[in-house]
C-alpha cells in the first residue's frame, strides 16, 4: 500500500508551532510535525485526536512524509536554530521544495538564507506571524515574503488559517526576499510604540486624575468601544480586572516595572536610523524599556529629586476625555511613523510593498490590530504614494480635531513630572513636520564654525563656508 503523504510540515512544536499546526489541520489540510523533544512530539499526538496530524522526532520520516513540492514551515527561535534546521533539511530536500521561516528573524538573515537556498533550487520564505499563541491557533495575521511563484503553493493553506476581517484573509504576498520579515519587524516597532503610549496614558490617569484600577478598567473598556478600538486597548482593560490569588490585590500593582524585550523594536529603530527615517515614538518606546531596567538607580535618583513636578488639579471627566484624544492622536502618529519606514524601505530594498495591503492584513489577527487600520488602508488606497499619513486629507482633518487636547495632556503631564517620552515625541514629530522652518540652520552654522563642514543658503544656490571669528 502506498504511504499517505501530508500537505504541510511544521518544524518546532513549541506553543506557537503546535497551535499553528492544529489550526492548519482544522482547516482540512493534513500535517506532520517535527521536534527533537519527544515530550513535544507526544503532546501533539495527544492533542491531534482524530485530525490528520502526524508527529515525529525523525527528520527523515518527517521529510519523506510530505507531498511534493514539500511545504515546510519553521517555528523555532530566531538566529542559529533557524540556520541549524535549514542545514539539516537541505540534504533531504528536492529542488522546488519550500521552506518557510515563521519566526521573528532579522531581515538580513532572511536575505542571506534566501540566496543560499536559491542557489540550491530551494524556495525560501521569511514569513511574519503575529497574534501570539491564541492567534496561531485561531487565526493570526500572516506576512509572507519570498519568491512569488512559490507562494501560490501555500496560499490556500495560509488564507485558510489566517484571521479574517469582513471575509478577507489577513494574509497576502508582500514582496520578494525579506519583505515579510521586514513588515513584521515594523509591526513590532509599532507594537512597542502603542504599548508604551497606553502605559503613559495609564500613568497620567492615575497620577493626574487619580483613577483607581476599577475606574481604569471602565475607562479602557469604554475607549475600546470607540475610535481607539484595538487589541492592545482591549487587553489593557482586562488587565485591570485581574486580582492576585494570594493577596487579593490587583495583580497589575504587583508587577515589577521593568519591561523586557526580545529585540524587534530595537531593530526597527536601528534600521530606521540607517535609512534616515525618523520614528521617535518607537525609539522612545525602546528607550523606556531600557530605562525601566535601572530600577534601583531610579529609586535612588527619586530620593534626590523628590518633589519635582506637581500635578495640577483637573476636572476628572474632562481630563479622561482629553487623554483619549491624545492617545488617539499618538496612535495615528505611531502608525504614520511605521508606515513611512515601510515606504522608504520598500524603495531601498526593492520590496515593492503595497501599503494598502499591509494595512489590510493588519486589521485582524495581529497584536496591532485596530479600528484605525481601516482608515489607514483607505488612505493608502486613495494615494498609494502618500508621503506620510499626516498628509492624507482625511487624517489631516481628524488630527486637527485632536491636536489641542494632545498638547494640553502632554503639557499637563510634563508639569506633573510624569515621564511621557513616547506621548510627547508624537507632538514634536507632528510639529517638526509642520514646520516650514526648523532651527537646524543654527546646527549647520555650528558645524561650519567648528569643522568647516559648509552650509547651503536660503537666498542663493551653492555651498558656503564662513570664517566665523
Ligand atoms: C506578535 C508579537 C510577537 C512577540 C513579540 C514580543 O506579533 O505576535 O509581536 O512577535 O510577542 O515579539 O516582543 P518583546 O518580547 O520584544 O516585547
Amino acid at each position: 500500500m502506498k504511504e499517505e503523504l501530508y500537505d504541510f510540515g511544521m518544524v518546532g512544536l513549541g506553543v506557537m508551532g503546535r497551535n499553528f499546526i492544529l489550526n492548519v489541520a482544522d482547516n482540512g489540510f493534513s500535517t506532520v510535525g517535527l521536534d527533537l523533544d519527544k515530550e513535544k512530539v507526544n503532546a501533539l499526538k495527544e492533542e491531534a485526536e482524530d485530525r490528520k496530524i502526524k508527529s515525529t522526532d525523525s527528520i527523515k520520516e518527517f521529510v519523506s512524509s510530505l507531498s511534493s513540492p514539500r511545504k515546510i514551515m519553521l517555528l523555532v527561535p530566531a538566529g542559529k536554530p533557524v540556520d541549524g534546521v535549514i542545514q539539516d533539511l537541505i540534504p533531504l530536500l528536492d529542488k522546488g521544495d519550500l521552506i518557510i521561516d515563521g519566526g521573528n528573524s532579522y531581515f538580513t538573515d532572511t536575505n542571506r538564507r534566501s540566496q543560499e537556498l536559491e542557489e540550491k533550487g530551494i524556495n525560501f520564505f521569511g514569513m511574519g506571524v503575529s497574534g501570539g499563541a491564541e492567534g496561531a491557533r485561531r487565526g493570526p495575521s500572516i506576512m509572507p515574503g519570498g519568491p512569488e511563484a512559490a507562494y501560490q503553493s501555500v496560499k490556500p493553506i495560509m488564507e485558510a488559517v489566517s484571521a479574517k476581517v469582513n471575509g478577507d484573509p489577513c494574509v497576502a504576498y508582500l514582496g520578494p526576499k525579506s519583505a515579510g520579515n521586514y513588515v513584521k519587524m515594523v509591526h513590532n516597532g509599532i507594537e512597542y510604540g502603542l504599548m508604551q503610549l497606553i502605559a503613559e496614558a495609564y500613568d497620567l490617569l492615575r497620577n493626574v486624575a487619580g483613577l483607581d484600577n476599577d475606574e481604569m478598567q471602565e475607562v479602557f473598556t469604554k475607549w475600546n468601544e470607540g475610535r481607539l478600538q484595538s487589541f492592545l486597548v482591549e487587553i489593557t482593560s482586562k488587565i485591570f480586572k485581574v486580582k492576585d490569588d494570594e493577596s487579593g490585590r490587583h495583580l497589575v500593582d504587583l508587577i515589577l516595572d521593568k519591561a523586557k524585550q526580545k529585540g524587534t523594536g530595537k531593530w526597527t529603530s536601528q534600521n530606521a536610523m540607517d535609512l534616515g527615517m525618523p520614528i521617535p515614538t518607537i525609539d522612545m518606546a525602546v528607550t523606556m524599556r531600557e530605562l525601566s531596567s535601572f530600577k534601583s538607580e531610579r529609586i535612588t535618583i527619586d530620593s534626590i529629586y523628590e518633589g519635582c513636578g506637581s500635578a495640577p488639579s483637573v476636572d476628572k471627566e474632562a481630563f479622561v476625555s482629553q487623554v483619549e484624544s491624545a492617545l488617539y492622536f499618538a496612535f495615528i502618529i505611531t502608525y504614520a511613523q511605521g508606515m513611512a519606514v515601510l515606504s522608504n524601505a520598500s524603495e531601498e530594498y526593492g520590496y515593492n510593498l503595497n501599503l494598502e495591503t499591509v494595512a489590510k492584513i493588519w486589521r485582524g489577527g495581529c497584536i496591532i490590530r485596530a479600528a484605525l487600520l481601516e482608515d489607514i488602508m483607505q488612505a493608502y488606497k486613495a494615494d498609494p504614494k502618500l508621503f506620510n499619513l499626516i498628509t492624507s486629507p482625511d487624517f489631516a482633518s481628524t488630527i486637527l480635531t485632536l491636536e489641542k487636547d494632545a498638547r494640553k495632556v502632554i503639557s499637563t503631564g510634563i508639569e506633573a513630572g510624569i515621564p511621557i517620552a513616547a506621548l510627547s515625541s508624537t507632538i514634536s514629530y507632528f510639529d517638526a513636520f509642520r514646520s516650514g522652518r526648523l532651527p537646524l540652520n543654527v546646527v549647520q552654522a555650528q558645524r561650519d564654525f567648528f569643522g568647516s563642514h559648509t552650509y547651503e543658503r536660503v537666498d542663493k544656490d551653492g555651498i558656503f563656508h564662513t570664517e566665523w571669528e
